[in-house]
């Protein structure tokens, strides 16, 4: 039995409580990243079957000029916002463009965990000390608004990585129309989307060899027995993810192999789980052409360019605002 931290999560707690008690049992896949998941995320990212993470850094090696004469900037200076900067290695290529083209570059990564920003922010200082950094902790859209107050530059929003992939639909347009609503004339978005491709390639993407990606799936179990004092057995679910190329949509389920019960001592309850029950963990969405042209439409923005990499297995798309 799991001995309970001191201090509980309490909208973890509430996020398990819910999603354990749907018919159809879910949990949200931001609770992936705790310590272990970062780093179970940072051998994903360099294993044999995720092509996402080479495929926009090979855009972002090779294109980087062109997408930033295609932001069309009025002056010579800019802001660079990132939203859910992570480790930066792409983005590097992107702010080194710049300096080389003269541009007076201030970068602000913008994350809700500190640590990621704090780790981020040195680094660059270091290796592109020409590019004035600083890491902003909080929520996105106050940020974007902040900044709007406070700079009359041009700014370039990057939200790379794919993580829009990650919410659903609706969430999505929701997510890409706030950007919008702080967006200006001069403004631009780069939002980093993985394309539909050959459906073996994207089921091998979620199952690597090494098993990386299951233990990304089954460090949720393990958090809520560390955090909430959960007593999953992690021996009795199986990772199991699946695609349809129908919807482009890729998920990740937990799948009990018995009939159990789990009880989580920060919640007071028994959850019931029978043989074959799933819980679903994850969706990572591959979008077509109609799709990324959706989130335009809906969100008040135009696509100005789309940037591929040599086997169109990702695209970085540069918006700007439809203009009236
Ligand atoms: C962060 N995100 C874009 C990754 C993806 O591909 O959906 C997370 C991931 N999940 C399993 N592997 C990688």
């Amino acid at each position: 039995m799991n001995t309970l931290p001191s201090q509980i999560n309490q909208r973890f707690a509430q996020d398990v409580e819910e999603g354990l008690s749907l018919q159809l049992k879910k949990l949200p896949s931001k609770y992936f990243y705790d310590k272990k998941g970062d780093e179970l995320f940072v051998k994903i990212m360099h294993c044999e079957e995720y092509y996402p993470t080479d495929c926009e850094l090979e855009i972002l090696k090779e294109q980087s000029t062109q997408i930033i004469q295609a932001c069309e900037l009025p002056k010579d200076r800019i802001n660079v916002i990132e939203l859910g900067a992570g480790d930066g290695l792409k983005t590097r290529e992107l702010l080194k463009a710049l300096v080389q083209q003269r541009i007076e570059t201030r970068y602000m990564p913008v994350d809700i965990s500190a640590n990621a920003v704090e780790g981020l922010v040195s680094k660059l200082k270091r290796e592109i000390p020409q590019v004035e950094t600083s890491g902003q902790v909080g929520d996105y859209f106050e940020i974007l608004n902040e900044v709007n107050a406070r700079s009359e530059r041009a700014k370039l929003i990057l939200f790379l990585g794919s993580t829009i992939g990650n919410m659903m639909d609706e969430v999505a347009h929701g997510f890409v129309r706030a950007i919008a609503e702080n967006m200006k004339e001069n403004d631009r978005l780069l939002i980093g989307f993985d394309l539909k491709k050959e459906p073996d390639i994207v089921r091998a993407a979620y199952n690597d060899k090494e098993g990386y990606t299951r233990a990304f799936n089954m460090n949720l179990l393990e958090r809520i027995n560390h955090e909430l004092g959960g007593n999953f057995d992690l021996n009795k679910f199986k990772h199991y993810p699946v695609y349809n190329p129908q919807t482009g949509t890729a998920k990740s389920y937990l799948i009990s192999l018995c009939d159990q019960e789990v009880y989580i001592e920060a919640l007071q309850k028994t959850f019931s789980f029978e043989a074959w029950e799933s819980i679903h963990t994850e969706i990572s969405q591959k979008y077509s052409k109609s799709g990324i042209e959706a989130i335009a439409k809906a969100s008040g923005l135009q696509i100005e360019q789309t940037f591929l990499d040599q086997r169109a297995y990702f695209a970085d798309v540069l918006f700007k605002k439809l203009s009236t």
